[in-house]
């Protein structure tokens, strides 16, 4: 067999220790699948005398990340420390260097991809992501590869475990949405700011990557609806499962005859589905393409060994590809880079979806025909209506409203009108809602 490949870690936090623990423990297999050994052989740390999850006796130890990039026997870094920064910095030096990079870093790809993926084109080498969504799931892979036969409709996937983990015990246990932030904070979840975990900004990091490889456009974070899971409550919750459906954060794709909608949001989906019945800090991704139809990947979204599995899986197929022509490995986006769509991503406002509403009114005559006589007007109709009992020591009622597919636009004039009605007494609380047949 050929010497094993070197590989140089910036960053050995919690991922970075589950690959070292994989590569040790499975050296055999994974060398036998990749055709020589890979190697850890330098990683740079902020802190050498920190306490590591894993055994660094077998490589160097340096607070220089520039030594890790420059080390000429180095052939593939893999970048773990996160953000856009240095680590964007970086991971270019690196590709001048002529390094091959594996990344688990969703915001350097969704916002920096375009540029890393140009400058790798030029110097002939691979920048792998697979880790960077999902975790541990092979969804790049499944898109990219197990797919390319196929024209994809549509994806939405349950993509941030935090999220997910706290609308779960929300459900379950009746718990208060900061109560479970906090635990799920502790257990290592959540993201170093875990606003990028409730406000979806995570999520829409991770949908701007499934959206360019379903449907080979540019990565384009910046036009993605993004709405968070702050305003969902425990009684949102229980209607919601009243009426027969789960509240998921989902990330949506969808290929429509005018352009890609891409959103992340909180939305309601019929409690029978597959998907709805993902609970915790897992993760899932629904993909329907013409050819297969419907196919669900559902694993481990985070964590240190299922995020390294992800990350060891690109390090064997980098390896593999070594030696083969750059022109002809499998392109970074899926399509051929000269051969990217620029079909347009749609404004929310003329995006059509089913609504949950949760509107608070004063319990007296003729409210609810003043609700529904606004909705007639702007075309939208109403599918279920149910009028909560008052509850004691509260002067409103809950009305819940499910309407038809309503253009979000529509629904937007009708909300504001409804709110400044005189009987109405909070803000509306609205969630999309998707069938996903
Ligand atoms: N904070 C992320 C999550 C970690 O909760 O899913 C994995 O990207």
């Amino acid at each position: 067999m050929l010497e094993a490949v070197k590989v140089g870690m910036l960053g050995l936090g919690t991922v970075g220790s589950g690959t070292v623990n994989i590569l040790s423990r499975n050296a055999d297999e994974i060398a036998r699948r990749a055709g020589r050994g890979i190697k850890i052989s330098i990683a740079s740390v902020r802190d050498i005398k920190k306490q590591r999850a894993c055994d660094t006796s077998g490589f160097t130890l340096t607070v220089d990340h520039n030594k890790v990039i420059a080390d000429p026997n180095v052939k593939i870094v893999l970048e773990l420390i996160g953000g856009t920064g240095i680590a964007r910095e970086l991971v270019l030096k690196a590709i001048d260097n002529g390094k091959h990079i594996i990344t688990a870093n969703k915001a350097l790809i969704a916002l920096h991809g375009n540029e890393i993926f140009q400058r790798a084109q030029e110097k002939g080498v691979t920048v792998a992501f697979e880790s960077a969504v999902a975790g541990g799931i092979p969804i790049i892979k499944a898109i990219r590869e197990g797919l390319a036969g196929n024209s994809i409709q549509w994806l939405a996937g349950i993509i941030n475990g935090t999220c997910n983990f706290i609308l779960t015990e929300m459900r379950d246990k009746g718990r208060d949405f900061d109560d479970v932030l906090k635990e799920a904070q502790q257990l290592g979840y959540a993201e170093a700011d875990p606003t990028f975990d409730i406000e979806g900004i995570d999520a829409a990091h991770k949908l701007t990557i499934l959206a360019s490889i379903a449907f080979g456009v540019p990565l384009q974070f910046e036009k993605i609806y993004t709405e968070g899971i702050t305003e969902i409550t425990s009684a949102d919750v229980a209607y919601a499962s009243e009426l027969g459906y789960r509240i998921k954060s989902l990330g949506i794709a969808k290929r429509t005859a005018n352009g890609l909608e891409l959103r992340v949001h909180p939305t309601l989906i019929p409690h029978r589905r597959l998907i709805a019945n993902v609970d915790g800090v897992m993760n899932a991704v629904l993909v329907k393409a013409d050819a297969l139809g419907p196919s669900l990947y559902y694993g481990a979204g985070a964590g240190a060994e299922p995020t390294g599995s992800a990350v060891v899986a690109d390090l064997v197929d980098v390896v593999r590809a070594l030696t083969s022509d750059p022109e002809n490995r499998v392109p970074h986006l899926a399509f051929q880079p000269d051969a990217l769509s620029n079909i347009p991503i749609l404004s929310m406002d003329d995006v059509s979806t089913v609504y949950y509403l949760r509107i608070h009114v004063q319990d007296r005559s003729g409210v609810l025909a003043d609700v529904t006589n606004i909705f007639a007007n702007h075309n939208i109709s109403i599918e279920a209506i149910i009028q909560k009992e008052p509850q004691t020591n509260i002067a409103s009622v809950p009305i819940i409203i499910l309407t038809h597919e309503v253009v979000e636009q529509n629904m937007n004039k009708a909300i504001a009108e409804i709110e400044k009605l005189e009987a109405v007494t909070n803000k509306i609380m609205r969630i999309r809602l998707e069938t996903l047949t």
